[in-house]
């Protein structure tokens, strides 16, 4: 008997679970064979109908911050004082969450290029049932991390340790193959430690003085970035909005400039902000009316993208889209 070849068309071989795409005969000729089109757009609509018409290995990240199905009504305030809230229920809880999820991580998957890396972020409730899932997808060879996202927010004291932390599961869609641009953060513990001439700290080491890196130390899968506080001048009024600093880390450790990067459940658009500031090529989705008119705001203000770093390749290295597109996307585009 002729056995199928398991073999994904973005490279690699195909996990359990993820399945060949099939789709209508009216998806698929409205299928696009390139992102260009729709790059630098706020797309409005279901995700799963975007990602399935998007080409294999179109994205260099992808971020996911989807609803955790904490079953709580997410509420906030635009600039003009009107109310926007989502809902972060699911019918089935935690279960029917996963039905949700999956197939969107499948897609997911398919659009990283082979040197491609999802970061999905969770809270530590749903995280475990999400890796097990993504393991599947993925294949357990190319978990990379989980990142612990801690903050410092208030608490009371309950029946429990309080609560101050994200997690982040970070697959590569090849190990090894993965864009990893080490990324220097925070400052070394240099207290106490002796000084040469020139005030530079350093550790006695037996082959003498060993000195600290001048940019400082590697990050690690533990990441303490502030949350944003009520006074942030970056606040949107979005609820569950993160720090543009979370998705910076993430942008600069994981793409080149000139790369794509897609949020498809992208809120207030805080990752397309990052990295358009950075110098990557965008593209975002949401369900969500008031999600997807505050980010087309954010973006629409935006900045020109930082100058390249000394260590930046050129614009259009990380660039893996096919040639011009084609049809035509139901959804609206900014
Ligand atoms: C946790 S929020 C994302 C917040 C975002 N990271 C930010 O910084 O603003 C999750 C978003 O997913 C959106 N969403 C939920 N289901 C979706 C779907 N099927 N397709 C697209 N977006 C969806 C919600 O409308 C919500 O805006």
């Amino acid at each position: 008997m002729k056995r199928r070849s398991r073999e994904m068309p973005g490279g690699g071989p195909r996990p359990a679970g993820a399945r060949r795409r099939r789709g209508s005969a009216e998806e698929r000729t409205s299928a696009f064979t390139s992102v260009d089109a729709l790059l630098g757009r706020v797309h409005l609509g279901d995700n799963l109908d975007l990602m399935r018409r998007l080409p294999d290995g179109c994205c260099q990240l992808v971020y996911a911050d989807p609803p955790f199905a904490s079953g709580r009504a997410r509420v906030g305030r635009d600039a003009n004082g009107a109310t926007m809230r989502f809902s972060d229920g699911f019918p089935g809880g935690t279960p029917g969450w996963i039905t949700f999820l999956k197939p969107r991580l499948i897609e997911m998957r398919r659009l990283l290029s082979p040197d491609g890396s999802l970061y999905l972020h969770l809270d530590p409730r749903v995280a475990a049932y999400a890796r097990v899932e993504l393991d599947r997808i993925f294949g357990e060879e190319n978990f990379l991390n989980e990142i612990v996202w801690c903050y410092r927010t208030g608490s009371r004291p309950g029946r429990h340790f309080p609560r101050k932390h994200d997690t982040i599961l970070l697959y590569a869609q090849q190990r090894g193959k993965q864009v990893f641009n080490v990324v220097r953060d925070g400052e070394y513990r240099t207290q106490g430690l002796r000084r040469d001439g020139n005030g530079r700290p350093f550790k006695r080491t037996r082959r003498g003085p060993l000195y600290f890196h001048a940019d400082g130390p590697a990050l690690t899968d533990v990441w303490d970035v502030p949350f944003l506080s009520t006074v942030s001048a970056e606040r949107t009024g979005y609820p569950t909005q993160k720090p543009l600093r979370l998705l910076e880390l993430m942008i600069r450790t994981s793409t080149n400039r000139g790369a794509v990067v897609a949020d498809f459940f992208c809120g207030s658009g805080t990752t397309l902000a990052a990295a358009q500031r950075l110098g990557r090529r965008w593209i975002g989705c949401d369900v969500c009316e008031a999600a997807v008119a505050v980010a087309r705001r954010r973006l629409a203000l935006g900045s020109e993208p930082d100058p390249p770093g000394p260590n930046d390749p050129p614009v259009g290295l990380g660039d893996r889209t096919a040639p011009m597109s084609q049809g035509a996307w139901a959804g609206d585009g900014l």
